[in-house]
């Protein structure tokens, strides 16, 4: 093909790829999942995470609280579209009043790169802070306990999940001032390269 080109006059410039950074997008949003790509590309991240990564669970770590709880997404842009979904959390009222988030998850190549895990857990609060809210709860795996610390969130318990201990902590609900708007993107800016 490069001998063909030249024949034909094309100049041909080669490129060390191996030199180039890869592409960081500038931006990533955080909102409600809405189109169902977005929903299937945040199960399979969990899926991804928490099953082949992390052994939490077998085969699929979907469970009844899917059927009625919102899924947070972190998409990336690409000239003014939605592209890749690199994080999710999910939030469900157990009881009036009462919520839980759980399943946050952030791929490997965004993690530490846009503070993607502390935009979700915000969103996800403030989500229920505007909706009514009292308590927010979640477990936590230990090694994150510090992360969620940092966020304003207290161990209150610890319980076990399929055999992995975990934390259960509680957010203070006045570090998460409700939501302005339920549907606006919250955009997120690189912080660091991966
Ligand atoms: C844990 C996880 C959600 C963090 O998301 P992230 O986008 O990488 O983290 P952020 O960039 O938002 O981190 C915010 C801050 O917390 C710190 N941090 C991140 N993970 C931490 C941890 N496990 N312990 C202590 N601090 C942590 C970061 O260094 C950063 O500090 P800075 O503000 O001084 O720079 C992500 O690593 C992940 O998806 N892990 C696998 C799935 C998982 O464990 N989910 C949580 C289940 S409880």
């Amino acid at each position: 093909m490069r001998r063909v080109l030249i024949a034909l006059g094309v100049r041909v410039v080669t490129v060390d790829l191996g030199n180039v950074a890869p592409f960081v997008p500038p931006h990533v949003g955080i909102r409600p999942a809405v189109a169902p790509w977005e929903r299937a590309a945040a199960f399979a991240l969990r899926r991804s995470v928490f099953c082949d990564e992390q052994g939490i669970f077998a085969e699929d770590d979907r469970d009844a609280a899917d059927a009625h709880a919102q899924t947070i997404v972190a998409v990336t842009y690409l000239m003014g579209m939605a592209d890749r979904v690199v994080g999710t959390v999910r939030l469900h009222e157990t009881a009036p009043r009462r919520w839980t988030g759980s399943r946050l998850a952030i791929v490997p190549d965004c993690r530490a790169t846009y503070g993607l895990g502390a935009g979700l857990v915000h969103r996800a609060v403030a989500t229920a802070n505007a909706a009514g809210c009292d308590e927010f709860l979640a477990t936590v795996q230990l090694p994150n306990v510090a992360f969620f610390r940092r966020l304003h969130w207290d161990k209150i318990g610890a319980c076990a999940i399929n055999g992995h201990p975990h934390a259960l902590m509680r957010a203070d609900l006045a570090a998460y001032p409700p939501l302005a708007s339920a549907t606006a993107a919250t955009l997120l800016a690189v912080r660091r390269a991966s």
